[in-house]
């Protein structure tokens, strides 16, 4: 991302964006981003193992039960946050993602997220889980809708 953007203001230096165009395109391309399911922040594709790799499947559970088991259930209804069942058939993996790691914009911006606020009335706190860790804990979702289905 930031290299193509280095490229173009390279290419093109005498032609720079003003500000206001650099920021009319910035809300663009979030706009984009929400409009096609995928949510706010950094996560723009995730790509998918098939089939699970176990090893981010067992981490991902870990931190499970570490940071996220108090508020989510894994089968049958909401605690204090919606359970996981389903998650992964109902919400695309970047959005899924995103939640977890930018959730304070996600709440403030995305309508999905703002809805489940309406519902739960409780603000997922940020839990300072990082890329790698989301990434591991959306295998171990994928895995958990596997086994609710059997
Ligand atoms: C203090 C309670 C709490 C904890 C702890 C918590 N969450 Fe949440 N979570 C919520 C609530 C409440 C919502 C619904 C949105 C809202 O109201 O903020 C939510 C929503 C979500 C959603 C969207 C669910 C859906 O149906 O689309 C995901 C994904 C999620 N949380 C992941 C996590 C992960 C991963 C962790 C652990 C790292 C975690 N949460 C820890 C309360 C919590």
């Amino acid at each position: 991302m930031f290299t193509v953007l280095a490229i173009v203001v390279l290419a093109c230096g005498s032609n720079e964006e003003s500000p206001s165009q650099k920021a009319k395109r910035a809300m663009k391309e979030k706009k984009a981003q929400v409009d096609n399911g995928k949510g706010l922040g950094e996560i723009k594709n995730v790509t998918l193992n098939d089939p699970l790799n176990q090893d981010m499947v067992q981490k991902g559970m870990a931190i499970y039960e570490m940071k996220c088991a108090a508020c989510h259930k894994l089968k049958g209804s909401r605690v204090v946050g919606p359970s996981w069942a389903g998650l992964t058939s109902q919400r695309k993996p970047e959005w899924i993602m995103n939640m977890i790691t930018n959730v304070e914009v996600m709440l403030d911006k995305d309508p999905i997220a703002q809805k489940l606020l309406e519902e739960c009335l409780t603000r997922m706190p940020n839990q300072n889980v990082s890329i790698g860790d989301a990434r591991d804990i959306l295998e171990f979702m994928y895995q958990n809708d596997i086994d609710n289905a059997k």
